[in-house]
């Protein structure tokens, strides 16, 4: 159980026993009392006196066992008594006898016993209360004696046989009367304490003798009777009746002595609240003589007013301490519900303390938790930021590594293509074409593209991590595709005996691949199985189609397999098997399943016999986003086989084809790679002028020379591609130039930036030399055409045409200031220049580049179409035309119009 909660409990129960402690009564002293009978008012004043003491005591409990006269009854009270322990018992004997044996029991089970009124037989016990019944026979006998003026004969009624009184007060009354001769006890009845036992004996006496001076009852009930009897014989004045108790009630011995029917009684106290302090004296051990005897008296005609008096004193003082009594009780009831009200309250309070204490201990345990708990959270949150911290340093240091990667594998694109460029060459060099050497050349040149195929690979891998591939996919004859693949193996397969098979029923069969993906994981997956193959071995692509409109393409080997449990890790990267001790990347097969995921397609391993990868595609194209499928043409962006397209571009790479340096196009390249640059001048230095810049003085040279086309790299000291092909192209002097982007970039978003910043065609490193000057004719053809455009339609260019590009504004801004000079002999080619915010030399180079003549015969031209204009509205004649175009003579102007349209302005003029 948790401490708190036991805690609670604990107090709870406290309060509990704190409230339940009132109700509790052990403490209480026990008090038996056997009570005779309660059939007169004597016992029933005794009781009442003895309740009333005991009420005055609240530590006493006090119970009354009434016996009704009966001796077995009142026996089995006071075993009761026994039994149930009770402190004291207080017994009124009925008889001495039979109750002597109880009591005795009662002192043997250490329960001290008070005997009242009646005794016992022998001593017994532990005390005796009540008054000297031998001396109040002995007072009656004197009593009389002194009173008498008759016969002296007396009557003697007594009490009940067996009880000590009725015994003790004939004993004392007899002593006293024996020793006086004139008084004489005539008869003795035997009553029982009640007046019935009095009357039929009583009257047979007094029949028979009426000179009866006194007759003597043991208790006033008895004497009252013998009056009454008396009377019936008309004896009772002269009769004096005497009897014992003397009670202050109705027909009590007091009213009786008042009244005149007695002529006296002895007080008989009933000595309740004295027994009731006797025994509690006992209880509480203290010493008490073992009789007590409580004091009688003699009450007449003198003193029973007095004594009534007094007693009724007595009884008001009662009634008060009763009424007191009741109001004590009320008192204590209400003190009881109030303390009880107190407990609850105490309880309540105790419970809130506790719940109070508990409360702010739980919350000072909280709070110190709370504190607990925002340390280890701050101390988590601490170890969080340094983890990320660590996890940013140790993701910008991969970073910087595979950016490092990335951009030396771009890096290595250049030096390969240099080197296979070159070794193309050796390849087709006519010296070296016959000889041993041919075959060394060309392992150089196989294994330079494997690099590169490796390095590309890297690259791809760097690409799928970033997630940048987006899947170009075209309607492909998949069987022809995949011959077109096989050629590159063939050689290999016929040289090691390989059994190199492609089964497909349907030849016709089409399907949506991104051909350059696909071309990657068909040379993986070859590679592959021709590595692991032996010679003589097989391997074959199988092409099926399933039911599901899915397509299967298998390639089995029969090489040495991949262990069983190995099959799962194979597509993970770099994983390498157990049983291939060959070189590899291991990302090959990483990269063929990334790029198969691409077509929303499978490759999975079967590996028993040899080795088996099996792709299996989708049909038709629903399953691939519209931004995944491309036009067939422009689906090509497999690496070129550079020696079959130089192979194709033998006649080119002639030197023997030598082009006059006044025809060459100037071409300048922008590259800051030397060898390649050197290279490059290598290559074109034959067809065209070639200048060169590293990038730092890009701007400046271009506008140097106007050269008649760009080939300029991305990665620059100074400024990037970009920035250079931007600024030209914004620059009106350099707007016309094409440019050709060469870059080792060969991503979507660096061919789209290229292409943004207004470059003329974007080629990847590494390029064939045969596309890069295929490129360059075809954008000076394209000039070419563009030019011819300009020249034939130059004079109907207007400002809103349909081509307004940068060359047509500049040719329409050029037209409309020459248009508007046209009769002014002093506009010189400076002026116009000028007007155009151009150098002379670049608006003569431009002018040239654009519309292919000088700008001085563009004048003029200009000028002579005027001249035709002017001539057609005959309002002038040939010789005022010449001096208003500014034409130094009407023979100059005549030999020139000839020289442009065939005819002299004469003939001109006739003909319209
Ligand atoms: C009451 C009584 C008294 C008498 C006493 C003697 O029951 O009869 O009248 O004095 O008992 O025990």
């Amino acid at each position: 159980m948790h401490n708190s909660v036991k805690y609670i409990l604990l107090l709870f129960l406290a309060s509990l026993s704190l409230v339940s402690c009132k109700q509790k009564q052990g403490n209480k002293i026990k008090v038996g009392f056997s009570q005779a009978m309660t059939t007169d008012d004597w016992r029933k004043q005794m009781n009442s006196s003895i309740k009333i003491e005991a009420s005055l005591r609240p530590e006493v409990e006090l119970k009354i066992s009434d016996a009704n006269n009966n001796i077995a009854k009142q026996i089995e009270d006071i075993e009761t008594f026994i039994s149930n322990k009770v402190d004291v018992i207080i017994v009124s004997p009925i008889q001495s006898k039979p109750l002597t044996a109880v009591v005795e029991k009662s002192i043997k089970a250490g329960i001290p016993v008070l005997v009242v009124d009646r005794k016992i037989e022998g001593e017994n016990y532990t005390a005796y209360l009540g008054a000297d019944n031998i001396e109040i026979g002995r007072i009656t006998a004197r009593y009389i004696i002194s009173n008498s003026k008759g016969s002296g004969k007396i009557i003697e009624i007594t009490g009940a046989n067996g009880s000590s009184p009725a015994y003790e007060r004939s004993l004392g009354f007899d002593q006293i009367i024996n020793e006086n001769k004139h008084f004489k006890v005539e008869n003795t009845i035997h009553g029982d304490w009640e007046g019935e036992s009095v009357k039929v004996p009583l009257k047979a006496i007094l029949s028979k003798n009426s000179d009866i001076e006194y007759i003597f009852a043991h208790n006033d009930r008895m004497a009252l009777s013998a009056w009454e009897t008396a009377k019936t014989l008309g004896l009772e004045k002269k009769i004096k009746f005497i009897g014992v108790d003397g009670l202050n009630t109705v027909n009590g011995g007091i009213e009786l002595v008042k009244s005149g029917i007695l002529d006296g009684t002895i007080l008989y106290p009933t000595g309740g609240n004295e027994a009731l302090k006797l025994a509690l004296k006992m209880y509480n051990k203290e010493p008490i003589s073992k009789n007590n005897i409580l004091n009688t008296i003699v009450i007449d005609q003198n003193n029973a007013e007095i004594i009534e008096n007094q007693m009724d004193k007595v009884d008001q003082q009662q009634v008060v301490i009763e009424s007191q009594q009741g109001a004590i009780k009320v008192q204590e009831r209400e003190y009881a519900s109030q303390n009880n009200l107190v407990r609850l309250l105490s309880f309540f309070l105790v419970i809130i303390l506790s719940l109070t204490i508990y409360s702010i201990y739980s919350t000072i345990s909280i709070s110190r938790k709370k504190k607990q708990l925002e340390r280890i959270n701050q101390t988590v949150i601490d170890q969080n930021n340094e983890i990320q911290e660590m996890a940013q340093i140790a993701q910008r240091s991969n970073e910087a590594k595979l950016n490092f990667f990335t951009g030396l594998s771009h890096e290595f694109k250049t030096p390969i293509t240099l080197i296979m460029s070159y070794v193309e060459s050796l390849i087709e060099n006519e010296k070296i074409k016959g000889t041993t050497l041919i075959d060394e050349v060309k392992l150089i040149h196989k294994n330079s593209n494997r690099l590169l195929r490796l390095i590309n690979q890297l690259l791809d891998f760097r690409k799928i991590e970033e997630q940048k591939f987006t899947l170009r996919a075209s309607n492909t004859k998949i069987y022809d595709f995949t011959n077109e693949v096989m050629t590159n193996f063939k050689g290999e397969a016929a040289r090691r005996n390989i059994d190199f098979q492609l089964i497909c029923k349907n030849k016709n069969l089409e399907l949506f691949i991104d051909r350059g993906l696909m071309d990657k994981v068909y040379f993986n997956l070859l590679s592959n199985a021709f590595k692991f193959t032996p010679d003589n071995g097989k391997i074959s692509i199988l092409i099926s189609e399933n039911q599901d409109n899915t397509v299967r393409i298998s390639f089995k080997d029969s090489g040495i397999g991949i262990p069983e449990n190995e099959l799962s890790n194979v597509f993970n990267p770099f994983f390498k098997a157990s049983n291939n001790n060959k070189n590899s990347s291991g990302i090959g097969l990483h990269l063929s399943k990334e790029f198969v995921l691409l077509h929303q397609g499978t490759i999975e391993l079967k590996s028993k016999q040899g080795t088996e990868f099996i792709i299996t595609v989708l049909k038709g194209n629903i399953h691939l986003q519209p931004s995944e499928i491309v036009n067939k043409a422009e689906n090509l962006n497999r690496t070129p086989n550079l020696i079959l397209d130089n192979l194709d571009i033998g006649t080119d790479l002639n030197p023997d084809i030598v082009i006059s340096e006044s025809e060459k196009h100037t071409l300048l390249v922008i590259e800051d790679n030397i060898d390649l640059v050197t290279f490059l001048r290598a290559k074109l230095s034959s067809e065209y002028v070639v200048y060169t810049s590293d990038g730092s003085d890009a701007i400046e040279k271009t506008m140097e020379i106007i050269p008649d086309i760009i080939i300029c790299d991305i990665n620059l000291v100074d400024k990037d591609g970009y920035e250079i092909s931007k600024e030209l192209k914004k620059d009106l002097r350099s707007s016309h130039i094409p440019i050709i982007i060469l870059t080792a970039q060969s991503d979507k978003e660096s061919t789209l930036k290229g292409l943004q910043s207004g470059v003329d065609q974007y080629l990847t490193k590494p390029f064939s030399l045969s596309i890069l000057k295929q490129s360059i004719s075809s954008l000076l053809f394209n000039r070419e055409k563009l030019r011819y455009y300009y020249t034939n339609n130059i004079y109907r260019v207007e400002p809103e045409s349909k081509f307004g590009n940068q060359e047509q504004s500049f040719i329409t801004k050029m037209n409309d200031i020459i248009n508007r000079n046209v009769e002014n002999p002093k506009f010189s080619v400076e002026d116009l220049a000028d007007k155009l915010g151009v150098s002379r030399v670049q608006l003569y180079r431009k002018v040239k580049a654009i519309i292919g003549i000088n700008i001085s015969d563009h004048i003029n031209n200009v000028k002579l179409e005027k001249a035709a204009e002017l001539l057609k509205s005959n309002n002038m004649n040939i010789s005022e035309i010449a001096y208003s175009l500014g034409f130094s003579s009407p023979n100059y102007f005549s030999t020139a119009f000839k020289n442009k349209f065939g005819i002299s302005p004469k003939e001109y003029k006739s003909s319209t």
